[in-house]
């Protein structure tokens, strides 16, 4: 079946709230577009797609969610671009993570015309939510909670699957300082790393908590087992520059496989510069460091885009990585922002 098979049941906004926006000074995740899409999961079925205006939603205090945390999310964007044409970024990437993500957490997988068919009525409706120019886009937060009412600690047989959307510019305006886990962690063998659930973020709070204290704005988490290797920053995926080469970490059952992060992989190949794929040792980067060998540091990851880490924290000391000339972050960020808002060709079909 074709997403625009689809049938949807849509009731439209009265009166937008688009005026009452000030799109020059959004902060992330404040504002949000004038409809969202909700389906529930009912009997065994995911039920029809409904659009409605975005607003307050009744649920009981039994639900579920709210007890056992049974909820994953995905992180998308839409562009527009010069012509005021609106372009989706690698969005078959998020739908197959959502589904891979509930899967692990026994929530039953949504159907892809479903998806892309709500996807694309929200976008219809909230066309004008997506600005044109450099760093603006819309944010698009899909997620599904657990709904059935009772406290048992099983998984649910009710679910709920929406979509909202809120116009984004940077999430971090500056460079970020960050520091190597050594006591908290985010991710165990066999858990939920990989998937976007939502524990996984609320765990990091607290630690992020302690972190921003200290005057750091984010952790580098490092493995459960023995803190030596970095793996990813909880919010985005991690790179290393280390003379011309950049590293990052193999994505596993701990760390999140991001689309930003494989389309830089992608990028760097396309233009000749060496990604090595593997662990990344604390002690390695340190080293680096220490040796003025470590030329960057810069995370991924799709709320993030890239940014710039202009220092890092470890065992109480701490390590600048002044800016340098023709940095990498900055050449893979506008690439992808070239792609992302359609100014140049699209070599391996990302846009949509
Ligand atoms: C994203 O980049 O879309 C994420 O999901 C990170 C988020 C926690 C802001």
């Amino acid at each position: 079946m074709n997403s625009t098979d689809i049938q949807l049941d849509i009731e439209k906004v009265e009166t937008s709230r688009i005026d009452q926006v000030d799109f020059s000074n959004l902060q992330f995740g404040k504002q949000y577009a004038d409809h969202m899409m909700y389906c529930d999961y009912i009997d065994g079925e995911w039920q029809t797609p409904k659009i409605v205006p975005y607003g307050p939603m009744e649920f009981e205090p039994s639900a579920k969610v709210f007890h056992y945390g049974q909820a994953v999310f995905e992180g998308m964007k839409a562009f527009k671009d010069d012509d005021g044409q609106i372009w989706l970024f690698r969005p078959e990437q998020n739908f197959e993570r959502i589904n891979k993500s509930s899967k692990r957490m026994a929530i039953p997988e949504f159907p892809k015309e479903h998806f892309f068919a709500s996807l694309q009525a929200l976008l219809k409706l909230d066309q004008d939510w997506v600005k044109k120019g450099q760093g603006n886009s819309l944010y698009i937060r899909p997620f599904v909670i657990a709904t059935e009412n009772g406290v048992s600690a099983s998984e649910s047989d009710r679910y709920r699957f929406m979509i909202i959307g809120c116009p984004a510019q940077a999430y971090y305006n500056k460079p970020i300082k960050v520091i190597f886990a050594q006591d908290y962690s985010r991710a165990a063998d066999g858990g939920v790393g990989f998937a976007k659930a939502a524990g996984n973020y609320g765990a990091q709070f607290y630690p992020t908590k302690l972190a921003k204290e200290k005057g750091l704005d984010q952790i580098i988490w490092t493995d459960a087992s023995s803190h030596e290797y970095l793996e990813e920053a909880g919010t985005m995926n991690i790179f290393f520059r280390i003379g011309d080469k950049l590293l990052t970490a193999p994505t596993n059952d701990r760390i999140l496989d991001g689309v930003t992060r494989k389309s830089i992989i992608q990028l760097a190949k396309d233009n000749d510069v060496e990604v090595i794929v593997d662990k990344v040792s604390v002690k390695y980067i340190v080293e680096a460091a220490r040796k003025g060998e470590l030329k960057e540091i810069f995370g991924a990851g799709t709320a993030a885009t890239v940014v710039r880490v202009e220092g890092f924290e470890y065992d109480g000391e701490y390590f600048d990585l002044p800016a340098i000339d023709k940095p990498y972050g900055t050449f893979f960020k506008s690439s992808l922002q070239d792609i992302q808002y359609n100014r140049v060709e699209d070599p391996h079909g990302w846009t949509v």
